[in-house]
């Protein structure tokens, strides 16, 4: 006699399969992995039924995300750039640099940094050989939360030269250009020589430029000098110090913008007391910034 097979019933509703997929996720050993799963899974699964994802923009989004990952190189990472377009570079700079309140905050690292910048002395020019911008010294201190001065503190700096470039940007350029590693003295002073920024776009020649394009968003960030501070004893430090007078400094395309970070540059356009001191001709112009480092 014929029997009735089990019935297995399956649950296919869209809540089901969300409740199916954490469930299998909850098996996963490491807590911290099983905590991601579980949560991307409901968030994704979220917003799919938030916006009614159709398979046309579904597919879309696969085509966008393949495109991102064809175009990443061993000099362009547009994964990152998405990330800092999106906001998340900054959601998580601020979860995981979080500074105890008077230590110099952190922002975004960018895709620019490279490793072997050339030491400088006190004073060395990181912009030889540029043939254009306004000649910048950013000088001051590196000091704890006390202000005292920390003697030996490594800064690491990079910018975009006066067109808005990173050298590695220009595949002309085999040498490193624009960047320099700076010590800072007994007293805790640095000095630092190199040109004015400038702002500048982000590579939008890619499926991020692609998304901002659509979406009415523009690519410009405001002219910055980016800085990795170091020292024995200390919490790192990622930041920038932004020009003050910048027109993009409240729309950053990657919303890296803190107050603290913001910075006069005024140019001196006589033979003042600061030409002397620095001994450079005008026109020229100053910045001056203490950074202040947490314990580690
Ligand atoms: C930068 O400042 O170098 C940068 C940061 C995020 C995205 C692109 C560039
Ligand atoms: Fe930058």
């Amino acid at each position: 006699m014929a029997t009735t097979p089990a019935v297995k019933t399956r649950f296919t509703t869209e809540d089901d399969i969300t409740a199916e997929v954490v469930r299998r996720f909850e098996g996963t050993p490491d807590a911290r992995l099983r905590e991601i799963m579980v949560s991307l899974t409901k968030h994704i699964h979220a917003f799919v039924k938030d916006v009614r994802l159709n398979e046309g923009e579904w597919w879309k989004a696969i085509e966008f995300l393949t495109a991102t990952g064809h175009i990443c190189s061993d000099k362009r990472q547009e994964f990152i750039l998405l990330s800092d377009t999106m906001g998340v570079s900054m959601l998580v700079d601020l979860i995981s640099n979080g500074k105890p309140p008077g230590a110099t905050e952190s922002t975004v690292f960018g895709p620019f940094y490279r490793d072997g910048g050339p030491e400088m002395p006190a004073g060395g020019n990181m912009a030889e050989g540029a043939q254009s911008g306004t000649p910048t010294i950013i000088h001051g201190r590196v000091v704890d939360m006390d202000g005292k001065p920390i003697e030996n503190a490594v800064l690491d700096v990079w910018q975009a030269d006066p067109e808005g470039l990173y050298d590695s940007q220009r595949p002309e350029l085999e040498e490193l250009h624009m960047r320099g590693v700076y010590r800072s003295d007994a007293q805790g002073n640095y000095l630092i020589r190199t040109t004015r920024p400038v702002h500048y776009q982000i590579p939008s020649d890619g499926p991020v430029g692609e998304m901002l394009r659509a979406t009415n968003r523009h690519p410009w960030r405001p002219a910055h000098v980016h800085f990795k501070v170091t020292a024995e004893g200390f919490q790192p430090l990622t930041t920038h110090l932004f020009d003050d007078v910048d027109e993009y400094l409240d729309s950053d395309a990657v919303f890296g913008v803190k107050d603290s970070l913001i910075c006069g540059f005024p140019v001196h356009a006589a033979r003042d007391e600061d030409a002397k001191k620095f001994g450079i001709e005008p026109p020229f112009a100053t910045a001056e910034y203490d950074f202040v480092l947490a314990k580690a």
